[in-house]
């Protein structure tokens, strides 16, 4: 036989499996073909926790977080509230925000002006609009009880309160409750340099009472940010 009449031989036997074959493999779109290996099709199905059973008698793919993980954003907190772990907040914490921040001290005028002012007043001094409808009256913030206090312990009392006062942790974000701390400090440092230095004081008498910080306080929360 020739070449040529070989090649036409074969294709012509090709033609043939070919025919063959799409008659025997059945061409139903709704019916599955033949599968070669169909085990990654139909996955075995394992309960999280369940043993596997192609591994070794009684061990399990254990996917719980090993033991002291810490969710994202879900940091713990390991105080109580109580006045005891006020203290001891008070000297284990440190406020992780700078006290020249410019930005958390913008953000904790905001938030002070929104949580604290009804009762502590916009000055600090626990004069608040509640106070004059009879809820007792905190005491202010510039008394030496408040600037002894430590900055942990401040937040401490905004996140677990203290007596009359209830606790922020759930209104106020971890990190804001530092920026509140940290424009609290500013204030009462910003007054008793006042105090100490009452001839630079460019606001005159008024502002050894009123903290220089309120009047930037008042700008912020006109300007809605
Ligand atoms: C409902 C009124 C009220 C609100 C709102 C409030 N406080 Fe108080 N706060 C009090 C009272 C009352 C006390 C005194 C509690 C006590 O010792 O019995 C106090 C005490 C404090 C003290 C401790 C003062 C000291 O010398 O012991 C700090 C600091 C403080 N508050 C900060 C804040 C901050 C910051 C906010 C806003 C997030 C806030 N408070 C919101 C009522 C309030």
């Amino acid at each position: 036989m020739s070449r040529l009449g070989l090649a036409n031989l074969s294709l012509a036997l090709l033609l043939l499996i070919l025919g063959a074959a799409h008659l025997i493999i059945p061409s139903d779109p709704t019916q599955r073909n033949y599968q070669f290996f169909p085990n990654m099709v139909d996955a075995l199905a394992h309960e999280a926790q369940a043993p596997v059973p192609m591994l070794a008698e009684g061990r399990r793919i254990d996917l719980r977080p090993p033991e002291g993980s810490i969710a994202k954003g879900h940091l713990p907190s390991h105080y109580g509230p109580t006045p005891e772990d006020a203290l001891r907040a008070g000297r284990e914490l440190h406020n992780p925000v700078a006290s020249d921040d410019a930005g958390a001290l913008k953000r904790g005028a905001f938030l002070f002006s929104t949580f604290c002012t009804p009762c502590h007043g916009p000055g600090m001094h626990g004069d608040g609009l509640v106070t004059k409808r009879g809820v007792p009256p905190p005491p202010s913030l510039f008394l030496p009880h408040a600037l002894d206090l430590a900055d942990g312990q401040i937040w401490h009392i905004i996140s677990y309160g203290q007596g009359n006062m209830a606790p922020y942790a759930a209104q106020v974000e971890r990190e804001d409750r530092w920026k509140l701390v940290a424009y609290i400090r500013q204030a009462q440092a910003s007054t008793s340099r006042e105090a100490q230095a009452p001839a630079q004081n460019p606001f005159g008498t008024r502002a050894q009472t009123t903290p220089q910080t309120h009047e930037q306080a008042g700008t912020v929360e006109e300007s809605g940010s």
